[in-house]
Protein backbone atom coordinates (compact mmCIF):
# COMPACT_ATOMS: atom_id res chain seq x y z
CA UNK A 1 0.00 0.00 0.00
CA UNK A 2 1.17 3.16 -0.77
CA UNK A 3 1.33 5.96 1.98
CA UNK A 4 -1.55 8.48 1.81
CA UNK A 5 0.87 11.72 2.60
CA UNK A 6 2.81 11.84 -0.89
CA UNK A 7 -0.68 11.21 -2.26
CA UNK A 8 -2.37 14.45 -0.20
CA UNK A 9 0.71 16.53 -1.31
CA UNK A 10 0.88 15.79 -4.78
CA UNK A 11 -2.91 16.96 -4.84
CA UNK A 12 -2.31 19.87 -2.55
CA UNK A 13 0.54 21.17 -5.38
CA UNK A 14 -1.71 20.17 -8.00
CA UNK A 15 -4.06 22.44 -6.46
CA UNK A 16 -1.72 25.43 -6.69
CA UNK A 17 -0.14 25.17 -9.52
CA UNK A 18 -2.73 27.48 -11.53
CA UNK A 19 -1.85 30.48 -9.33
CA UNK A 20 0.88 32.44 -10.79
CA UNK A 21 0.13 35.96 -8.68
CA UNK A 22 3.07 37.71 -7.65
CA UNK A 23 6.56 38.67 -8.40
CA UNK A 24 10.30 37.59 -8.64
CA UNK A 25 12.53 39.38 -6.13
CA UNK A 26 13.49 41.72 -8.91
CA UNK A 27 16.18 43.17 -6.46
CA UNK A 28 18.87 40.97 -6.88
CA UNK A 29 19.16 40.05 -10.53
CA UNK A 30 20.38 36.28 -10.09
CA UNK A 31 17.18 35.95 -8.33
CA UNK A 32 14.81 38.04 -10.51
CA UNK A 33 16.27 34.85 -13.03
CA UNK A 34 14.85 32.01 -11.20
CA UNK A 35 12.36 29.71 -12.98
CA UNK A 36 9.32 30.54 -11.58
CA UNK A 37 7.42 27.27 -12.42
CA UNK A 38 9.57 25.50 -9.81
CA UNK A 39 7.12 24.45 -6.78
CA UNK A 40 8.07 21.90 -3.76
CA UNK A 41 6.67 20.69 -0.71
CA UNK A 42 8.64 18.47 1.93
CA UNK A 43 7.24 17.34 5.81
CA UNK A 44 9.59 16.00 7.52
CA UNK A 45 8.86 13.94 10.67
CA UNK A 46 10.81 14.20 14.09
CA UNK A 47 11.78 10.56 13.47
CA UNK A 48 13.44 11.48 10.25
CA UNK A 49 11.53 10.54 7.53
CA UNK A 50 10.49 12.68 4.63
CA UNK A 51 7.31 13.22 2.46
CA UNK A 52 7.97 15.13 -0.27
CA UNK A 53 6.20 16.22 -3.91
CA UNK A 54 7.50 18.64 -7.02
CA UNK A 55 10.86 20.11 -6.73
CA UNK A 56 12.38 18.75 -3.97
CA UNK A 57 15.91 18.53 -4.42
CA UNK A 58 16.02 21.68 -6.64
CA UNK A 59 18.79 24.44 -5.34
CA UNK A 60 17.80 27.54 -4.55
CA UNK A 61 19.97 30.11 -1.95
CA UNK A 62 18.25 30.35 1.38
CA UNK A 63 18.16 34.18 2.05
CA UNK A 64 16.24 35.17 4.72
CA UNK A 65 15.08 31.61 6.07
CA UNK A 66 18.73 31.54 7.06
CA UNK A 67 17.50 34.65 9.96
CA UNK A 68 16.16 32.07 12.88
CA UNK A 69 19.04 29.75 12.58
CA UNK A 70 21.66 32.45 12.81
CA UNK A 71 20.04 34.09 15.25
CA UNK A 72 19.96 30.20 17.06
CA UNK A 73 23.68 30.22 16.30
CA UNK A 74 24.33 33.76 18.17
CA UNK A 75 22.19 33.11 21.34
CA UNK A 76 24.21 29.39 21.42
CA UNK A 77 27.60 30.82 21.11
CA UNK A 78 27.51 34.25 23.10
CA UNK A 79 24.75 33.53 25.23
CA UNK A 80 21.23 35.14 25.69
CA UNK A 81 22.21 38.30 27.68
CA UNK A 82 24.57 39.97 24.96
CA UNK A 83 22.35 38.88 22.42
CA UNK A 84 18.95 40.51 23.70
CA UNK A 85 21.03 43.06 24.50
CA UNK A 86 21.65 43.95 20.77
CA UNK A 87 18.10 42.74 19.29
CA UNK A 88 15.16 42.93 20.41
CA UNK A 89 12.10 40.57 20.12
CA UNK A 90 9.28 42.77 19.01
CA UNK A 91 7.23 42.53 15.76
CA UNK A 92 7.90 45.53 14.04
CA UNK A 93 4.81 45.42 11.38
CA UNK A 94 7.27 47.26 9.06
CA UNK A 95 9.51 45.59 5.48
CA UNK A 96 12.09 43.03 6.28
CA UNK A 97 14.30 45.68 4.93
CA UNK A 98 13.23 48.65 6.20
CA UNK A 99 15.66 51.18 8.02
CA UNK A 100 14.32 51.42 10.98
CA UNK A 101 15.79 51.06 14.44
CA UNK A 102 13.92 51.08 18.48
CA UNK A 103 14.19 54.69 19.02
CA UNK A 104 16.48 55.67 21.67
CA UNK A 105 18.87 52.96 21.84
CA UNK A 106 19.03 51.92 17.79
CA UNK A 107 18.42 48.30 18.71
CA UNK A 108 16.65 46.47 16.10
CA UNK A 109 13.28 45.49 17.18
CA UNK A 110 14.14 41.75 16.22
CA UNK A 111 16.18 39.99 14.77
CA UNK A 112 14.07 38.74 11.41
CA UNK A 113 14.06 41.88 9.62
CA UNK A 114 17.64 42.99 8.04
CA UNK A 115 18.67 45.19 10.84
CA UNK A 116 18.25 42.24 13.56
CA UNK A 117 19.58 39.88 10.60
CA UNK A 118 23.08 41.58 10.10
CA UNK A 119 22.95 41.97 14.23
CA UNK A 120 22.76 38.13 14.60
CA UNK A 121 25.47 37.46 11.59
CA UNK A 122 27.88 39.75 13.90
CA UNK A 123 27.09 38.03 16.51
CA UNK A 124 27.77 34.59 15.50
CA UNK A 125 30.65 32.69 16.65
CA UNK A 126 33.22 33.36 19.38
CA UNK A 127 33.83 37.35 19.86
CA UNK A 128 37.81 36.73 18.87
CA UNK A 129 36.69 35.40 15.17
CA UNK A 130 37.53 37.37 11.94
CA UNK A 131 34.62 37.92 9.18
CA UNK A 132 35.53 34.40 7.04
CA UNK A 133 35.88 32.67 10.43
CA UNK A 134 32.65 33.85 11.49
CA UNK A 135 30.97 32.97 7.95
CA UNK A 136 32.43 29.91 7.89
CA UNK A 137 30.50 29.10 11.59
CA UNK A 138 27.18 30.06 9.96
CA UNK A 139 28.05 27.80 7.46
CA UNK A 140 28.78 25.18 9.42
CA UNK A 141 25.60 25.75 11.81
CA UNK A 142 23.25 26.00 9.22
CA UNK A 143 24.88 22.23 7.49
CA UNK A 144 24.06 20.77 11.15
CA UNK A 145 20.92 21.99 10.86
CA UNK A 146 20.18 20.60 7.93
CA UNK A 147 22.26 17.69 8.43
CA UNK A 148 24.48 17.89 5.31
CA UNK A 149 27.09 20.12 4.11
CA UNK A 150 26.16 23.15 2.36
CA UNK A 151 27.32 25.50 0.67
CA UNK A 152 27.36 29.10 -0.94
CA UNK A 153 25.92 30.28 -4.85
CA UNK A 154 28.45 32.76 -5.15
CA UNK A 155 26.81 33.87 -8.37
CA UNK A 156 23.87 35.56 -6.02
CA UNK A 157 25.91 36.35 -3.46
CA UNK A 158 27.93 38.55 -6.15
CA UNK A 159 24.75 39.62 -7.58
CA UNK A 160 23.48 40.71 -4.43
CA UNK A 161 26.19 42.52 -3.16
CA UNK A 162 26.47 44.84 -6.89
CA UNK A 163 22.75 46.20 -4.87
CA UNK A 164 23.32 45.93 -1.38
CA UNK A 165 23.11 49.70 -0.39
CA UNK A 166 20.01 49.03 1.34
CA UNK A 167 21.31 46.85 3.58
CA UNK A 168 24.62 49.01 3.70
CA UNK A 169 22.81 51.51 5.11
CA UNK A 170 21.39 49.81 7.71
CA UNK A 171 24.58 48.48 9.07
CA UNK A 172 25.99 51.97 9.06
CA UNK A 173 23.35 52.93 11.01
CA UNK A 174 23.73 50.61 13.13
CA UNK A 175 27.89 51.10 13.29
CA UNK A 176 26.35 54.66 14.30
CA UNK A 177 25.06 53.52 17.47
CA UNK A 178 28.14 51.05 18.30
CA UNK A 179 25.43 48.15 17.95
CA UNK A 180 28.08 46.97 15.37
CA UNK A 181 31.36 46.95 16.64
CA UNK A 182 33.17 46.62 13.87
CA UNK A 183 33.61 47.59 9.86
CA UNK A 184 29.89 47.45 8.80
CA UNK A 185 31.07 46.38 4.89
CA UNK A 186 32.16 43.22 6.00
CA UNK A 187 29.14 42.61 8.21
CA UNK A 188 27.09 43.25 5.07
CA UNK A 189 29.32 40.83 3.32
CA UNK A 190 29.06 37.83 5.81
CA UNK A 191 25.13 38.25 6.02
CA UNK A 192 25.23 38.05 2.29
CA UNK A 193 26.91 35.01 1.94
CA UNK A 194 24.79 33.44 5.20
CA UNK A 195 21.62 34.39 2.46
CA UNK A 196 22.98 32.62 -0.28
CA UNK A 197 23.67 29.40 0.96
CA UNK A 198 22.41 26.99 -1.48
CA UNK A 199 19.64 24.30 0.07
CA UNK A 200 16.69 22.50 -1.07
CA UNK A 201 12.89 22.33 0.25
CA UNK A 202 14.49 18.76 1.26
CA UNK A 203 17.11 20.65 3.43
CA UNK A 204 14.47 23.07 4.73
CA UNK A 205 12.23 20.75 6.15
CA UNK A 206 15.00 19.40 7.91
CA UNK A 207 16.14 22.18 9.17
CA UNK A 208 12.41 23.13 10.09
CA UNK A 209 11.72 19.39 11.95
CA UNK A 210 15.32 20.19 13.73
CA UNK A 211 13.47 23.33 15.63
CA UNK A 212 10.64 21.29 16.16
CA UNK A 213 12.50 18.47 17.46
CA UNK A 214 13.96 20.50 20.06
CA UNK A 215 17.30 21.35 18.49
CA UNK A 216 17.78 17.58 17.68
CA UNK A 217 18.50 17.33 13.59
CA UNK A 218 16.23 13.73 13.69
CA UNK A 219 18.52 11.99 11.47
CA UNK A 220 21.90 12.92 12.42
CA UNK A 221 21.01 12.96 16.08
CA UNK A 222 23.36 16.04 16.38
CA UNK A 223 21.78 18.34 19.27
CA UNK A 224 22.95 21.41 16.92
CA UNK A 225 21.79 23.72 19.97
CA UNK A 226 19.89 23.61 23.17
CA UNK A 227 16.14 23.74 24.12
CA UNK A 228 16.41 27.51 25.66
CA UNK A 229 17.67 28.40 22.64
CA UNK A 230 14.88 26.93 20.11
CA UNK A 231 12.02 28.13 22.20
CA UNK A 232 13.30 31.87 21.69
CA UNK A 233 13.75 31.19 18.28
CA UNK A 234 10.26 29.32 17.64
CA UNK A 235 9.01 32.34 19.73
CA UNK A 236 10.29 35.06 17.48
CA UNK A 237 9.40 33.39 14.16
CA UNK A 238 6.09 32.70 15.61
CA UNK A 239 5.50 36.49 16.14
CA UNK A 240 8.15 38.43 13.96
CA UNK A 241 8.76 35.39 10.90
CA UNK A 242 6.76 36.78 8.28
CA UNK A 243 6.89 40.76 8.48
CA UNK A 244 4.10 43.10 7.52
CA UNK A 245 2.10 39.38 7.58
CA UNK A 246 3.01 37.96 10.97
CA UNK A 247 -1.01 39.01 12.51
CA UNK A 248 -2.56 37.11 9.29
CA UNK A 249 0.10 34.31 9.25
CA UNK A 250 -0.81 33.86 13.11
CA UNK A 251 -4.14 33.69 12.94
CA UNK A 252 -4.46 31.68 9.59
CA UNK A 253 -1.63 29.74 9.74
CA UNK A 254 -0.66 29.44 13.17
CA UNK A 255 3.13 27.95 12.85
CA UNK A 256 6.18 29.51 13.50
CA UNK A 257 7.37 29.95 10.16
CA UNK A 258 10.03 32.15 7.86
CA UNK A 259 10.11 33.24 4.42
CA UNK A 260 12.87 34.19 2.07
CA UNK A 261 12.72 35.96 -1.04
CA UNK A 262 14.17 33.42 -3.69
CA UNK A 263 10.58 31.47 -2.39
CA UNK A 264 11.34 29.05 0.45
CA UNK A 265 9.20 29.14 3.20
CA UNK A 266 9.47 26.72 6.60
CA UNK A 267 7.42 26.18 9.72
CA UNK A 268 8.53 24.32 12.52
CA UNK A 269 5.34 22.94 14.71
CA UNK A 270 7.06 22.11 18.23
CA UNK A 271 7.29 18.00 18.89
CA UNK A 272 5.28 17.55 15.42
CA UNK A 273 7.18 18.58 11.93
CA UNK A 274 8.72 20.67 9.79
CA UNK A 275 7.74 21.54 6.43
CA UNK A 276 9.07 23.72 3.62
CA UNK A 277 7.84 24.65 0.66
CA UNK A 278 9.11 26.42 -2.43
CA UNK A 279 7.23 28.97 -5.08
CA UNK A 280 9.05 31.84 -6.54
CA UNK A 281 6.77 34.21 -6.49
CA UNK A 282 6.12 36.53 -3.67
CA UNK A 283 3.42 39.33 -2.56
CA UNK A 284 4.03 42.33 -1.25
CA UNK A 285 5.41 41.21 2.05
CA UNK A 286 8.02 39.37 0.25
CA UNK A 287 6.61 36.22 1.02
CA UNK A 288 6.05 33.07 -1.56
CA UNK A 289 2.47 33.59 -2.89
CA UNK A 290 1.75 29.81 -3.13
CA UNK A 291 3.64 28.79 -0.13
CA UNK A 292 1.62 30.69 2.00
CA UNK A 293 -1.69 29.21 0.32
CA UNK A 294 -0.44 25.59 1.03
CA UNK A 295 1.05 26.60 4.63
CA UNK A 296 -2.55 27.95 4.77
CA UNK A 297 -4.49 24.48 3.56
CA UNK A 298 -2.40 22.20 5.48
CA UNK A 299 -3.00 24.20 8.23
CA UNK A 300 -6.94 23.93 8.37
CA UNK A 301 -6.48 20.22 6.80
CA UNK A 302 -4.34 18.73 9.35
CA UNK A 303 -5.49 21.10 12.61
CA UNK A 304 -1.68 22.21 12.43
CA UNK A 305 -2.09 25.49 14.07
CA UNK A 306 0.03 25.95 17.51
CA UNK A 307 -3.15 27.78 18.98
CA UNK A 308 -5.39 24.61 18.67
CA UNK A 309 -6.63 23.51 22.18
CA UNK A 310 -5.64 20.25 22.85
CA UNK A 311 -8.14 17.39 24.18
CA UNK A 312 -8.55 18.10 27.89
CA UNK A 313 -6.57 17.27 30.77
CA UNK A 314 -9.41 15.15 32.21
CA UNK A 315 -9.08 12.06 30.64
CA UNK A 316 -5.62 11.38 32.46
CA UNK A 317 -7.45 9.65 35.34
CA UNK A 318 -8.80 6.32 33.54
CA UNK A 319 -10.18 4.60 36.10
CA UNK A 320 -10.19 4.91 40.32
CA UNK A 321 -11.02 1.77 41.39
CA UNK A 322 -10.39 -1.09 44.22
CA UNK A 323 -8.72 -4.09 43.96
CA UNK A 324 -9.55 -7.03 46.25
CA UNK A 325 -11.33 -6.50 49.64
CA UNK A 326 -10.70 -6.34 53.41
CA UNK A 327 -6.81 -5.45 54.55
CA UNK A 328 -5.94 -6.55 50.98
CA UNK A 329 -7.75 -3.83 49.05
CA UNK A 330 -5.54 -1.82 47.25
CA UNK A 331 -7.11 1.67 45.63
CA UNK A 332 -5.68 1.83 42.35
CA UNK A 333 -5.25 5.71 40.45
CA UNK A 334 -4.86 4.31 36.72
CA UNK A 335 -3.40 7.16 34.97
CA UNK A 336 -2.99 7.77 31.51
CA UNK A 337 -1.51 9.69 28.41
CA UNK A 338 1.05 12.42 28.89
CA UNK A 339 0.77 13.92 32.03
CA UNK A 340 1.71 17.56 32.07
CA UNK A 341 0.70 20.51 34.83
CA UNK A 342 -3.29 20.24 33.91
CA UNK A 343 -3.30 16.68 33.81
CA UNK A 344 -1.31 16.22 37.34
CA UNK A 345 -3.76 19.07 38.76
CA UNK A 346 -6.57 16.32 37.80
CA UNK A 347 -4.73 13.86 39.62
CA UNK A 348 -4.51 15.73 42.70
CA UNK A 349 -7.75 16.90 42.88
CA UNK A 350 -9.04 12.92 42.17
CA UNK A 351 -6.89 11.69 45.09
CA UNK A 352 -7.83 14.17 47.58
CA UNK A 353 -11.60 13.55 46.64
CA UNK A 354 -11.34 10.05 46.70
CA UNK A 355 -9.64 10.14 50.00
CA UNK A 356 -8.91 6.49 49.98
CA UNK A 357 -9.93 4.48 52.94
CA UNK A 358 -7.56 1.39 51.83
CA UNK A 359 -4.39 1.81 53.70
CA UNK A 360 -2.61 0.58 49.81
CA UNK A 361 -3.01 3.18 47.04
CA UNK A 362 -1.15 2.48 43.74
CA UNK A 363 -0.42 4.89 41.28
CA UNK A 364 -0.43 3.35 37.83
CA UNK A 365 1.78 4.71 35.12
CA UNK A 366 1.32 1.62 32.73
CA UNK A 367 -0.59 3.64 30.30
CA UNK A 368 1.00 6.92 30.70
CA UNK A 369 3.63 7.68 28.03
CA UNK A 370 5.13 10.89 28.84
CA UNK A 371 5.45 12.76 32.13
CA UNK A 372 6.73 15.96 32.46
CA UNK A 373 8.93 17.44 35.60
CA UNK A 374 6.43 19.82 36.72
CA UNK A 375 3.75 16.90 36.67
CA UNK A 376 6.30 14.05 38.21
CA UNK A 377 7.15 16.77 40.99
CA UNK A 378 3.47 16.91 41.66
CA UNK A 379 2.98 13.40 41.58
CA UNK A 380 5.26 12.50 44.23
CA UNK A 381 4.25 15.07 46.36
CA UNK A 382 1.17 13.04 45.96
CA UNK A 383 2.43 9.45 47.39
CA UNK A 384 4.82 11.99 49.85
CA UNK A 385 1.17 13.33 51.70
CA UNK A 386 -0.40 9.47 51.38
CA UNK A 387 2.87 8.28 53.19
CA UNK A 388 2.03 11.04 56.02
CA UNK A 389 -1.66 10.21 56.15
CA UNK A 390 -0.26 6.16 57.12
CA UNK A 391 -0.99 4.87 53.41
CA UNK A 392 1.48 2.25 51.95
CA UNK A 393 2.22 3.93 48.48
CA UNK A 394 3.29 2.10 45.20
CA UNK A 395 3.94 3.18 41.70
CA UNK A 396 3.07 1.39 39.18
CA UNK A 397 6.14 1.92 36.61
CA UNK A 398 6.78 -0.76 34.09
CA UNK A 399 8.61 2.21 31.74
CA UNK A 400 10.26 4.10 34.71
CA UNK A 401 9.30 7.37 33.02
CA UNK A 402 10.04 8.42 37.15
CA UNK A 403 13.25 7.71 37.34
CA UNK A 404 14.31 8.91 40.41
CA UNK A 405 11.08 8.63 42.68
CA UNK A 406 12.13 10.12 45.73
CA UNK A 407 9.43 11.54 47.56
CA UNK A 408 11.86 13.32 50.69
CA UNK A 409 10.57 14.75 53.38
CA UNK A 410 8.96 11.61 54.76
CA UNK A 411 7.71 10.25 51.58
CA UNK A 412 7.76 6.47 51.10
CA UNK A 413 7.46 4.85 47.52
CA UNK A 414 7.64 1.01 46.52
CA UNK A 415 8.10 0.88 42.94
CA UNK A 416 6.35 -2.20 40.87
CA UNK A 417 6.14 -3.35 37.66
CA UNK A 418 2.73 -4.31 37.93
CA UNK A 419 -0.63 -4.17 39.42
CA UNK A 420 -0.29 -7.59 40.45
CA UNK A 421 3.11 -7.16 42.15
CA UNK A 422 1.45 -4.09 44.41
CA UNK A 423 -1.39 -6.97 45.09
CA UNK A 424 1.05 -9.86 46.09
CA UNK A 425 3.30 -7.15 48.16
CA UNK A 426 -0.27 -6.33 50.02
CA UNK A 427 -1.58 -9.74 50.57
CA UNK A 428 1.65 -10.83 51.86
CA UNK A 429 2.04 -8.22 54.35
CA UNK A 430 -1.11 -8.40 55.58
CA UNK A 431 -0.98 -12.09 56.37
CA UNK A 432 2.46 -12.32 58.00
CA UNK A 433 4.49 -13.33 55.73
CA UNK A 434 6.33 -10.23 54.49
CA UNK A 435 8.94 -11.27 52.34
CA UNK A 436 12.26 -9.36 53.48
CA UNK A 437 14.09 -6.98 51.36
CA UNK A 438 15.41 -7.89 48.31
CA UNK A 439 14.66 -11.91 48.90
CA UNK A 440 13.52 -13.70 45.87
CA UNK A 441 10.11 -13.50 47.05
CA UNK A 442 9.94 -9.59 47.62
CA UNK A 443 7.24 -7.60 45.41
CA UNK A 444 8.74 -4.50 43.92
CA UNK A 445 11.85 -2.16 45.34
CA UNK A 446 11.74 0.62 47.10
CA UNK A 447 13.33 4.24 46.98
CA UNK A 448 15.43 5.00 45.53
CA UNK A 449 16.07 2.64 42.52
CA UNK A 450 18.75 2.78 40.40
CA UNK A 451 18.51 4.91 37.46
CA UNK A 452 17.26 3.34 34.01
O1 LIG B 1 18.69 41.02 2.94
C1 LIG B 1 18.20 40.73 1.87
O2 LIG B 1 17.75 41.60 1.16
C2 LIG B 1 18.10 39.30 1.33
N1 LIG B 1 19.36 38.76 1.06
C3 LIG B 1 17.28 38.44 2.18
C4 LIG B 1 15.91 38.99 2.26
C5 LIG B 1 14.81 37.99 2.40
O3 LIG B 1 14.90 36.84 2.04
C6 LIG B 1 13.56 38.58 2.91
N2 LIG B 1 12.53 37.57 3.02
N3 LIG B 1 11.46 37.45 2.61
Amino acid sequence: MRSVIPDYLTEALAEVAPDVSGQLAGYIPELAAADPGRLGVVFATLDGKIYGAGDVDAEFTIQSISKPFAYALALADRGFDPVLAKIGVEPSGEAFNEISLESGSGRPLNPMINAGALTAHSLAGSREWDPAGRVERVIDGLSAFAGRQLSIDERVYASEMEHAHRNLAIAHMLRSYDVLTEDPQAVVDGYTRQCSVLVTVRDLAMMAATLANRGVNPVSGEQVVGERVVRQVLSVMATCGMYDSAGDWATQVGIPAKSGVSGGLIGALPGQIGIATLSARLDAHGNSVRGVTLFERFSSDMGLHVMEVPPSARAVVRSNHVVGGGPHAVRVFQLQGGIRFAGAERIVREVLDTAPPEVAVALDLTMVYSIDDVARRMLLEVARRLTVDHHEVFLIDPEALVPDPEPGDGGRVTVVEDLEQAVRSVTARSTGHEPAPGSPGDEGREVPREQP
